[in-house]
């Protein structure tokens, strides 16, 4: 029998568990299923889809991520770097897909898209670009089950953090609390072993990490070594 301040403290125990995206988009694309087995410890694989125009850069779209989708073990969290996600969001939630990140500075009517994404039974995640306040998402932030802040410019991985967004993520994590609303942070970008204790005591719990999974030769352990680090300076 749990009694109810027990299961307030399960609760807490819940909400603070760190969790792990890897970025395929430093995995190697030739071998791309060898590289999603490789990260099974995981929680979920971050994919980057950007469409050459939202940034400079151009990587993979829907019949890559489908497939992803039958092969990883993993829940797949789609990072939508393009322009017009009110169009094409709802197009990569049909394929199987746990959530859809779309940019603050790309989308005409985030609530809309949000809600859209939440009726096919998909989390809805809203981005923000270094240069975007957190602040305007304060009145709309039960829209969404994640905000995720960018650590870096978006379009390449390996970039260095931006050590500068954690006031961001501060306030949106004190907002969050203040509330008592179950919004995960996600931050993107420059997450290493030497960074994942900043962005968790600023209140991240969703870390993705591209170079620095991928880049290690043991992306398993580095995953795991990430979580440790981060679950330890954790601070709601
Ligand atoms: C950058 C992407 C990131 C990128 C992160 O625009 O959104 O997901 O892969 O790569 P690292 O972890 O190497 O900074
Ligand atoms: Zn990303």
């Amino acid at each position: 029998m749990i009694d109810s301040r027990s299961s307030f403290v399960l609760l807490r125990m819940a909400r603070m568990s760190i969790q792990i995206a890897p970025s395929i988009l430093s995995a190697d694309f030739a071998n791309l299923e060898r590289d999603l087995h490789a990260i099974d410890n995981a929680d979920l694989v971050h994919v980057d889809v950007m469409d050459h125009h939202f940034v400079p850069n151009l990587t993979l779209g829907e019949p890559i991520v489908k497939r992803i989708c039958q092969v990883s073990e993993l829940p797949v969290d789609v990072h939508l770097m393009i322009e017009d996600p009110d169009r094409w969001a709802p197009e990569f939630a049909k394929l199987g897909v746990h959530s859809v990140s779309f940019h603050m500075g790309a989308t005409h009517a985030p609530v809309r898209l949000a809600r859209q994404l939440r009726g096919m039974g998909v989390k809805a995640c809203f981005a923000v670009r270094p240069a975007e306040p957190v602040e305007p998402i304060f009145d709309i932030l039960d829209e969404f089950d994640m905000i995720l802040i960018m650590t870096v410019e978006p379009g390449f991985g390996g970039q260095k953090f931006l050590a500068n967004q954690m006031g961001k993520t501060r306030r949106l994590r004190d907002e969050i609390t203040r509330r008592g609303l179950g919004t995960h942070i996600q931050v993107d970008g420059g997450v290493s072993p030497s960074t994942a204790h900043i962005v968790a005591e600023a209140g991240a719990d969703v870390l993705v990490a591209g170079s620095a999974v991928y880049g290690s030769p043991d992306p398993a352990k580095a995953i795991d070594n990430i979580r440790n680090l981060a679950q330890a300076a954790y601070k709601d």
